[in-house]
């Protein structure tokens, strides 16, 4: 039987032009640029205008993704839709977003599951995708959220932002996908948004609860201690050290809960990417966008093995590894070719790398061996102390270098 997995071949992000930055809240509510930046990492957002809703974000993300992935909306089998902020419930974000594309013979349906719904949504599009049911899915998260944020509560307004990302999978012969999830519903009080339809009359007092309300510590302190966990859960199952993981992708809620995640895990802050500054809390479209622009940037590289996790409402925590072995899926042989040509490139710009350090290596090793012969075969130990100390000297400026080398890149 042949094994099936979903490889991501296009990313699409869209995020509204109008911009909120810390000060326009400022004017809001009770706070300042200086303690959003501090204690969450969010610079501005971005927030939908009047004619903006779920669908046509969720729509503009996925036709950059179809166009990234080369791929016609026809050919598309499932849009599956991850979102807490419908304009509409009925029909679905995922139909609105079928009847824009044309893309006519896929079934489409939206998934609630807050901020861990784009994982959620992958997961659930993967398991279609390794059944053999659809052969290429489009996964969007998007969400309005500015519709459902109490801009009078700064303890919220603070954080979230409007925006969408989508990916493309297509079916391919071969390898892996796995997965976490933790469920706790019990904690679920931390971070809640009733529906809009409980409110029978004007006035209702229920109407404040139709925002979104959060006791922040608790989420906080759920995420900090959850995140690591469900990672390392991850790794340890699937028998994949932290040193195999190139990046760490986690939802885009606060910087200080993923300095945390990153120092819990003993890795490296440089493997998580951020982008928290310019869109806050985008919910379900967090992760997509961020994977959209990890791609666009070059930064993935083909074989990048990533974890992908996330949290919030429910209580819930997700976590995804080896879903990217990132490909640029080329129909047209001429793009193939460049993609192959680069990657031919990027072989032996590292083989010329390697070399140099050798040569590098061999160098020094060579010049302090001479200089421990020059003192303790030939009686020369003027000669040899200048070897030794130049050696010396080379180490040292070669460590400085790559300390610092490593720090910028
Ligand atoms: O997608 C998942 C969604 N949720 C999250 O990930 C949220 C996780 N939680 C958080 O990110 C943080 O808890 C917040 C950023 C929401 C709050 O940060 P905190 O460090 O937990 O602040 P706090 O609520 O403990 O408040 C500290 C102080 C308080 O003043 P006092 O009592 O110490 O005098 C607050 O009244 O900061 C005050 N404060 C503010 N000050 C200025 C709370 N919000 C603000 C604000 N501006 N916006």
């Amino acid at each position: 039987e042949k094994n099936m997995t979903g490889k991501i071949c296009g990313t699409g992000s869209w995020a509204p032009d109008r911009v909120w930055d810390n000060n326009d809240l400022a004017k809001m509510v009770e706070t300042s640029d200086q303690w959003i930046r501090e204690r969450t990492g969010v610079v501005q957002r971005h927030i939908a205008k009047e004619d903006e809703d779920t669908v046509t974000m969720a729509a503009g993300a996925a036709l950059k993704a179809l166009e990234d992935a080369e791929m016609k909306a026809e050919e598309i089998d499932l849009i599956l839709v991850a979102t807490i902020s419908p304009t509409e419930i009925m029909p679905c974000v995922a139909c609105g977003v079928q009847e824009r594309l044309g893309a006519e013979k896929a079934t489409c349906f939206d998934l609630n599951g807050a901020c861990t719904g784009s994982l959620l949504a992958l997961n659930t599009a993967q398991a279609y995708l390794a059944q053999g049911i659809y052969r290429n899915a489009l996964v969007i998260g998007a969400e309005k959220l500015s519709g459902l944020t109490d801009w009078t509560d700064r303890g919220t307004c603070i954080l979230f932002g409007d925006g969408a990302g989508a990916v493309v999978l297509r079916a391919e012969e071969g390898g892996s996908y796995a997965q976490v999830t933790h469920s706790i519903g019990k904690k679920g009080g931390a971070l809640t948004l009733q529906s809009r339809n409980q409110i029978r009359y004007e006035n209702d007092p229920k109407a404040k609860e139709t925002y979104i309300q959060m006791n922040g510590k608790e989420v906080f302190s759920f995420a900090v201690s959850k995140v690591p966990e469900a990672v390392k859960e991850l790794l340890s199952r699937e028998q994949v050290s932290c040193e195999d993981i190139s990046y760490y992708l986690l939802h885009q809620a606060n910087e200080r809960i993923i300095r945390s995640a990153a120092r819990r895990l003993g890795e490296d802050i440089s493997k998580f990417p951020m982008n928290m500054d310019r869109y806050g809390n985008t919910s379900s479209a967090s992760l997509l966008i961020l994977l959209d622009e990890m791609k666009k940037s070059g930064k993935l590289q083909r074989g990048d093995r990533m974890v992908l996790a996330g949290f919030g409402g429910g209580l819930t925590a997700v976590g995804l590894v080896r879903l990217l072995r990132v490909r640029r899926l080329s129909r047209d042989p001429e793009k193939a070719a460049d993609y192959d040509a680069s990657l031919k490139d990027e072989r032996t710009a590292y083989v010329a790398n390697k070399a140099r350090s050798m040569a590098f290596f061999i160098s020094i090793y060579v010049q302090l061996a001479a200089g421990l012969l020059a003192i303790l075969v030939f009686d020369r130990p003027l000669v040899g102390q200048v070897l030794c100390g130049l050696t010396c000297l080379q180490g040292l400026l070669y460590t400085v270098f790559y300390w610092h080398y490593d720090k910028v890149y």
